[in-house]
């Protein structure tokens, strides 16, 4: 089981096409944790990936997925991040096998249960997961059966979705983190951490920008936040790191009852 950092921490969040090795490595100055890819492990999240990049999206598209896996974890072995990688699959065993690559060297593995691109959800990936809970629940006991610290990453504002069930269904599975992409709604943040099993970590994503948009989560009871677009602009991580810090310090008390 892979030493995740002590809460609250900074998560680099996946950005696929983006978000390898070298990407990990330069945000580790600033963040504590690193999740990369997306990266489409089985034939059929594959296929979808390809119509992705046809229309325009960037995407990871290697030859042998796992082999890309384990040579992004391989290199970011001496960067001081802890590393992760999401990953999208239509079918559970590439699951079992990227996970198990994870849990060898002290990685995350993200089951993505967030992509909305159509040509993803029509093979059941990314947020088609958020409604097909036992599917979801299953790929999260077969990665943390694997041994890999499990993280889910979610959306909120899915129509139909409960996500306080999602978070009980995986929580139960094994999921160690929930990794949330509140969209416009602060507030799911707040549903979540208050209903939450206990010992699963939420770590709230979308536009975590500076001290402000930390304290609003932290007073929400977020456990860590998470950038995306961010992560690759140094003055961007470097202002979010500070916010973090403070809030690890105590220093964002102030802050926290004014956005309470
Ligand atoms: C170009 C791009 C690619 C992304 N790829 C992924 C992905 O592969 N997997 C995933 O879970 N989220 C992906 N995301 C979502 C981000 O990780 C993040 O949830 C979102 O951008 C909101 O956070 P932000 O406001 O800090 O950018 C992507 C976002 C962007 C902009």
């Amino acid at each position: 089981m892979t030493a995740a950092p002590a809460a609250p921490f900074l998560v680099a969040a996946s950005l696929s096409g983006r978000a390898d090795a070298d990407w990990a490595r330069a945000a580790s100055d600033h963040v504590d944790c690193a999740v990369m890819g997306g990266i489409a492990l089985d034939p059929a999240s594959r296929d979808a990936a390809r119509e992705l990049v046809a229309r325009g999206r960037s995407e990871f598209l290697p030859d042998d997925p796992l082999a890309w896996l384990g040579r992004q974890l391989r290199a970011t072995a001496d960067a001081p991040v802890v590393p992760g990688i999401n990953v999208r699959s239509a079918t559970i065993e590439p699951v079992c096998k990227a996970a198990a690559a994870c849990a060898e060297r002290d990685a995350i593995c993200e089951i993505n249960a967030h992509c909305r691109q159509p040509e993803l959800r029509a093979v059941g990936c990314g947020e088609t997961l958020l409604a097909d809970r036992d599917r979801l629940a299953a790929y999260v006991a077969a990665a943390a059966d694997a041994g890999a610290t499990t993280s889910v990453k979610v959306r909120a504002e899915v129509p139909g979705v409960d996500l306080t069930a999602v978070a009980r269904a995986v929580a139960a599975a094994g999921a160690d983190w929930l990794h949330v992409d509140a969209m416009d709604s602060e507030a799911v943040v707040a549903e979540l951490t208050r209903t939450a099993p206990a010992g699963l970590t939420v770590v709230a994503n979308n536009g975590v920008r500076g001290h402000d948009t930390v304290a609003a989560y932290a007073a929400r009871g977020a456990d860590a936040v998470s950038i995306g677009r961010p992560s690759t602009d140094p003055q961007a991580r470097s202002r979010v790191a500070e916010a973090v810090a403070a809030w690890r310090d105590g220093r964002l008390t102030g802050r926290l009852e004014a956005s309470s």
